[in-house]
């Protein structure tokens, strides 16, 4: 979408991974207090995206819209989790240099039955505006069957006559391809179902998003959903793998888990500058899956272009057993005469100076490598 946002995929926080409906204002802010402090902001994580913030308990219908929308039928974030209202959470997380982002739904209900914004596109675009919001996450439950190339685009005029700059990510979970359509309508869009936090959904995710590459690039990107990475169901390895693939993938990179009580590993891994500086490469080109080799396919060799004539090339072997895994020059479309230089991204280190035709790497089992090559540049005769 040509609105000036996502030159390079998004970098934030969701609550939905790790809180999922117990989420308040405290956490909120908690959450704002420790992407600065453990400086996750200043690696670019800005965004502190609330999702589904209307957390009510009751089941009663009637009661969900006597407290959720006042009486002139606006929305109204819950009086007991978020007292304080958008518009002072807004300002609180603006003052640390962060941006807020919120949550509706193209249908008539969120997807845990609170009140949509289809058919009230305008007050509620208005609403979050006036709040002070910077990004609208937009999911797809209760649409009544209507495609969504008619429910998506009315949130964007909407959003875009406030005169406010807000984000606009497409939640449609991939039912109508929305890569095919959805360039002119929002920043990124959802192109699977969701994640959950084992490597068999991570891994599946990953090859659906796959399939879209071509159709990302700067102002809008390919959504394979949010990081599950420091939540607990995948080994170090495996949420290295998923964050490796997520930002070759040029993926937005939102994370998922609790940052407020994050280990080492997770930080070290969602801190991993060089790998960040992949996903946020200003060519904006998402790389692919370029061979998979083996039982089940799972020696699988990821590659793209970088700025700089540079490649990313990601050694991920989903097998059981560790594996020899090889990158050649004609498969990731370097000429067979360039010889490159090879940084490995994850041990921080240049592995060599001068490697031509191909390279390759043990990986264990369920762990991935990363590395970028340079090419040298070519020595003339009049040089040497
Ligand atoms: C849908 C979305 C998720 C999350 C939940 C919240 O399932 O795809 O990302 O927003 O709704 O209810």
């Amino acid at each position: 979408l040509n609105n000036g946002l996502a030159r390079t995929p998004q970098m934030g926080w969701n609550s939905w991974n790790f809180f999922a409906c117990n989420i308040n204002e405290t956490v909120i802010k908690e959450t704002a207090d420790a992407l600065v402090s453990s400086c996750l902001a200043d690696l670019g994580y800005i965004h502190v995206n609330i999702d589904f913030m209307f957390d009510l308990q009751s089941t009663n219908l009637l009661m969900f819209f006597c407290k959720m929308l006042n009486s002139q039928g606006q929305l109204v974030p819950h009086p007991e989790t978020f007292p304080s209202g958008i518009k002072l959470l807004a300002d609180y997380v603006h003052s640390k240099g962060l941006k807020l982002g919120i949550y509706s739904d193209a249908g008539v209900f969120t997807c845990q039955v609170r009140p949509g914004s289809l058919f009230h596109e305008k007050d509620d675009a208005d609403i979050f505006a006036s709040w002070g919001v910077d990004y609208l996450k937009y999911d797809n439950c209760f649409n009544l069957g209507i495609k969504p190339i008619e429910r998506y685009p009315p949130m964007r005029d909407a959003l875009n006559a406030t005169g406010r700059s807000i984000f606009y990510s497409l939640c449609e979970w991939g039912v109508d391809d929305p890569a095919l359509w959805a360039k002119e309508v929002g920043n990124s869009w959802r192109t699977t179902d969701d994640i959950n936090d084992t490597w068999a959904s991570m891994t599946a995710i990953a090859d659906l998003n796959n399939k879209w590459a071509s159709y990302a690039g700067p102002g809008g990107w390919n959504d394979p959903d949010m990081l599950e990475v420091g939540n607990g169901g995948m080994t170090y390895e495996e949420y290295r793998g998923h964050f490796s693939i997520w930002a070759l993938m040029k993926a937005p990179l939102l994370i998922g888990c609790d940052v407020r009580n994050m280990t080492a590993e997770t930080f070290e891994i969602l801190s991993n500058k060089e790998v960040i500086a992949v996903n946020q490469d200003p060519l904006g080109v998402q790389g692919r899956k370029i061979q998979a080799n083996g039982e089940d396919d799972c020696q699988q060799v990821w590659s793209g272009p970088l700025t700089g004539d540079r490649m990313v090339v990601a050694l991920w072997n989903r097998c059981s057993k560790p594996a020899t895994i090889t990158a050649s020059w004609d498969m990731i479309g370097l000429e067979s005469t360039v010889s490159v230089s090879v940084r490995d991204l994850w041990q921080h280190k240049d592995i060599t100076d001068n490697a031509s035709v191909s390279f390759e790497a043990q990986v264990e089992a369920h762990d991935c490598h990363m590395y970028i090559l340079t090419p040298q540049a070519v020595v003339s005769r009049s040089d040497v």
